[in-house]
């Protein structure tokens, strides 16, 4: 074992320009972890809270109260403990914060910590961080299918558009390399498309392009052109994947799209899905209703869990109670795995466990708020069999993680790629076999 002598928080600043919680675990011998937390816009109510001083400096935003958790209340606890006891370490964390979100220590001092500990523990084995997480956990790592927005929404670009994303995916990609290229060519013949439309205005926080469109279905129209102006045909090598985010715009069984100025129920919404299903090759959507919206999510999964992913992000908030009283309820068929909602690494292994063990998907996801820290790229790697969502493919926040998974699959192996295995069953898969 290898004691850890040290924990110190740095205040650091994430790809929106607000402060964030970097953490250091030096171990004995001289070995660092390091690990930044990064901060979500559209966020669940359920998920660990992302401790900010608030009062007028930096809007609201500092961080030195979960700074201080770190060096003060954290540090000592954890001094000595075995770095490579990930479970031990995490525990010693939540024993200090029994809060259910986390509210005393802070989500932001947590999480950049407990992963702090586990680069720290994979650098004193001389393991990369990947290796180390499939040894600690028992998987069997392979490279991640990515999910690549092209068109920002919602929270991330102002409300311009009620959707909060629109993406690609590429399970007929053989390799990481070639999900890289086809996505190049979608991405720029979107760009393309609103450049030739009058429509370009830059990207939104996720690097996606800016979504000026009429209604949201324009933008999945768009999309559609895109793979095309691409030359793939769409729902072949490329499929499309929707993050609704329903909760940003749904309370109470009541859904409001703002672009369309339109109102609707949780049924309306979910006839409005369906239509889109029926005319889109769409392989995945996420939160397509609200988090408080238990009977429309069982209803969505109960008419479409049969053919696409449904994947449930503030709805399931990285929570392993919350995904299997999901699976005894039949909502949902895949999980959005955000180590930051969960608060700890060993939390969200064991969500991720709980979908796996029953068939479901799960996608390692990024946050809107990002930084250099490539940690999840190394846990999509690690854990295995899953898929990784980081956003667009232009800002270095975004790219530092794609570009990470590529490294990794040089030492892996494309033959690891996760590929169309995980959507077998879906409509992607079902329409590869017909
Ligand atoms: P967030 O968005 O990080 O702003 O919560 C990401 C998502 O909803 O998937
Ligand atoms: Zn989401």
């Amino acid at each position: 074992m290898t004691a850890i002598k040290s924990v110190k928080g740095r205040r650091v600043w994430d790809s929106r320009g607000n402060p964030t919680v970097e953490v250091d675990v030096r171990l004995e011998n001289g070995v660092l972890g390091r690990a930044i937390a990064p901060a979500g816009a559209s966020r669940g109510t359920r998920e660990a809270i992302d401790l900010r001083d608030g009062g007028n400096a930096l809007r609201g935003k500092d961080v030195t109260t979960a700074l201080k958790s770190v060096d003060d209340v954290i540090a000592p606890a954890l001094a000595g403990m075995d770095a490579a006891d990930q479970a031990a370490a995490d525990a010693a964390i939540l024993s200090l914060d029994p809060s259910p979100l986390k509210e005393t220590l802070g989500g932001n001092a947590t999480v950049a910590t407990s992963l702090a500990i586990l680069h720290a523990a994979a650098a004193d084995a001389g393991r990369p961080l990947w290796r180390h997480v499939a040894d600690l956990y028992g998987c069997t790592p392979s490279v991640p299918l990515p999910e690549i927005q092209i068109f920002g929404g919602g929270a991330h670009a102002g409300r311009r558009v009620d959707i909060q994303d629109f993406m690609i995916m590429v399970p007929g990609a053989g390799s990481f390399d070639e999900v890289m290229e086809v996505t190049n060519e979608v991405y720029f013949a979107a760009g393309d498309i609103m450049a030739g439309k009058g429509r370009l205005a830059g990207v939104a926080d996720e690097g996606g392009w800016w979504p000026i469109f009429d209604s949201n279905e324009e933008a999945l129209e768009t999309l559609l052109a895109a793979i095309e102006k691409a030359g793939e045909k769409p729902g072949e090598r490329v499929v499309i994947s929707l993050d609704i985010a329903a909760s940003e715009f749904g309370k109470d069984g009541r859904y409001r799209l703002a672009l369309e100025d339109r109102e609707m129920d949780s049924s309306a919404l979910i006839d409005m899905l369906g239509g889109w299903l029926k005319a889109y090759p769409i392989a995945a959507i996420e939160d397509p209703v609200g988090e408080d919206d238990p009977d429309g999510m069982r209803e969505f999964t109960r008419l479409f869990g049969d053919r696409v992913q449904i994947i449930g992000d503030d709805y399931l908030v990285t929570n392993a109670a919350l995904v299997r009283e999901a699976q005894a309820q039949a909502a949902c068929n895949a999980v959005l795995i955000k180590v930051n909602q969960a608060g700890t690494v060993s939390e969200s292994v064991e969500t991720f466990r709980a979908a796996r063990a029953a068939g479901w998907g799960a996608v390692v996801s990024a946050r809107s708020g990002e930084t250099e820290d490539v940690s999840i790229s190394h846990l999509a790697t690690g854990l295995g069999g899953g898929q990784l969502k980081v956003g667009s493919f232009t800002r270095s926040e975004r790219m530092v993680k794609w570009n990470e998974c590529l490294r990794i699959q040089d030492e892996l192996g494309s033959d690891t790629f996760v590929g169309g295995a995980p959507l077998d069953g879906t409509w992607w898969g079902k329409q590869q076999r017909a």
